[in-house]
């Protein structure tokens, strides 16, 4: 591993691909973990024994003690629902004093939620399937330069004067284009007045903790929300979410030289699947697919809405790999297959007659591109006790080795189930430097 002290984590395909279990268990061996985009679109699941945790803005490092977790500057913080999971995780034993808001995050207030569900209702047909948490809403307020940042939280007054500033134009959005009857500015502010009382203490400059973390030789896992295929500008827009998903985005979402950044390990399923609506290629809405959703639990986290299933896409995660620079792959759900007749990886597509490799850049061109697949024979054994390379059956064995070939990058670490310790790291992987005592 070239830098030792920081490691990326990024979702490969389109989200929900178990960033959280792998971020828990490389948490272990970090003195931080940094999410630097999103905000509570996410849901990343983390489970050890009976205890499922389920996180919305807190980095999944928080279940170690000792871990500091900030909320990078590229985030969006809803402080309504940060308060509400912070309480959750403090009444299961959870300590979330190590707990840091980037003075420069954006918040999701009320009016953003109120238009993300506007804006979906007023697309009809053509809605983008979002999540409905304001995340489209608050992105936008952030580049129209009308947002309102966490640092308004330190004091309660300066909050309710910047909010003073911007409601008379979201109440005239509001009222005017949405026929909603907008909000009363004292009302509104009260709403937040023990936020502002809670959270105002945890807002700090996280530039600055973490430049002078790494300065001291600590560990940064940054985490990533959402996935590849879902980024702003390299995504299948406009179905995409609001922020840049990439790694590149974990030095600028925080407040870091890129070259502080380390090893890039994109998380990807061993199949694929998508929550809303767009594009999806190796989508399978046969039996197979409703298979996958059953074995795989396939459903919303944050929604509870089914997810679409369908085959490993190696096109889209070789260009997860380039956009991401990823430095090896973390393959989880491979237990789901067990028990399917046959595997499949969408290798190539074929598009108006043409067989083409790379991820094509128009959405149009991509609604018209069916996959080429490349078959192998399933395998029937359980493999969620296995905990080496040598345990799998020589068709999972096959499989594995297929797909680093066709996405051109090594797996580092494997899952085969939801725990914790349903975790392989793969001897010899970059991966296992990160293991090493300091
Ligand atoms: P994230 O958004 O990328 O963190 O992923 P989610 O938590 O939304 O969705 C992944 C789901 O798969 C969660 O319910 C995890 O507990 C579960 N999961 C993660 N890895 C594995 C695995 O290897 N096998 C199985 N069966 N489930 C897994
Ligand atoms: P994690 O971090 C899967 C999807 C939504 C929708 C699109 C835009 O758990 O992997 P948004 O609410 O962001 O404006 O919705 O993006 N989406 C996700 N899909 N996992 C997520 O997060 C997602 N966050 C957003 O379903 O298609
Ligand atoms: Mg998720």
């Amino acid at each position: 591993m070239s830098n030792n002290s920081s490691l990326v984590v990024v979702g490969a395909q389109w989200g929900d691909e178990g960033k959280g279990k792998v971020i828990d268990h490389l948490a272990v061996k970090a003195d931080i973990v940094a999410r630097f985009q999103g905000g509570n679109n996410a849901g990343h699941t983390v489970v050890y024994g009976a205890n499922i945790f389920k996180l919305h803005h807190v980095p999944s490092g928080i279940l170690n003690k000792d871990t500091l977790c900030l909320l990078g500057n590229g985030m969006v913080v809803n402080p309504l629902v940060l308060m509400e999971e912070m309480s959750e995780l403090e009444k299961r034993g959870i300590d979330t004093s190590n707990l840091r808001i980037s003075s420069k995050a954006h918040l999701i207030l009320a009016y953003h939620e109120v238009l993300d569900e506007a804006n979906e209702k007023m697309l009809g047909e053509k809605k983008i399937g979002t999540t409905g948490r304001g995340i489209g809403p608050a992105y936008a307020d952030k580049a129209l330069r009308r947002g309102i940042r966490a640092v308004e939280l330190t004091d309660f007054s300066r909050f309710k004067k910047r909010l003073a500033e911007v409601l008379p134009l979201q109440n005239r959005f509001l009222q005017e284009i949405f026929d909603h009857p907008g909000y009363e500015l004292e009302e509104l502010a009260e709403k937040y007045r023990l936020a502002v009382e809670k959270l105002g203490p945890l807002v700090k400059d996280i530039s600055l903790i973490l430049n002078q973390g790494l300065a001291e030789k600590k560990r940064v896992l940054f985490e990533g929300a959402q996935g590849a295929l879902l980024d702003i500008d390299h995504g299948t827009y406009p179905y995409v979410t609001s922020s840049s998903t990439v790694a590149a985005a974990a030095a600028s979402g925080t407040g870091l030289g890129p070259q502080r950044l380390g090893q890039v390990l994109g998380v990807m399923k061993a199949y694929t699947t998508r929550v809303g609506e767009g594009p999806f290629p190796s989508e399978d809405v046969t039996e197979a697919g409703d298979q996958l959703r059953e074995r795989g639990n396939e459903f919303g986290t944050t929604t509870g809405r089914p997810r679409r299933c369908g085959w490993f896409d190696a096109v889209i995660a070789r260009y997860a790999a380039m956009i991401n620079g990823l430095t090896g792959l973390a393959l989880t759900k491979l237990d789901v297959l067990s028990g399917m007749e046959i595997v499949k990886i969408a290798v190539a597509y074929r598009c108006n007659g043409k067989e083409i490799r790379n991820f094509p850049s128009s959405i149009e061109e991509l609604k018209l591109c069916e996959p080429v697949y490349e078959t192998f024979p399933g395998w029937d054994e359980d493999i969620s006790r296995v905990r080496s390379l040598d345990g799998f059956p020589t068709a999972a064995k096959d499989y594995i080795k297929a797909l680093e070939n066709s996405v051109g990058v090594k797996v580092d670490l494997l899952s085969v189930g939801p725990d914790r310790a349903q975790t392989i790291i793969c001897p010899g992987s970059n991966l296992s430097n990160w293991f090493i005592e300091k």
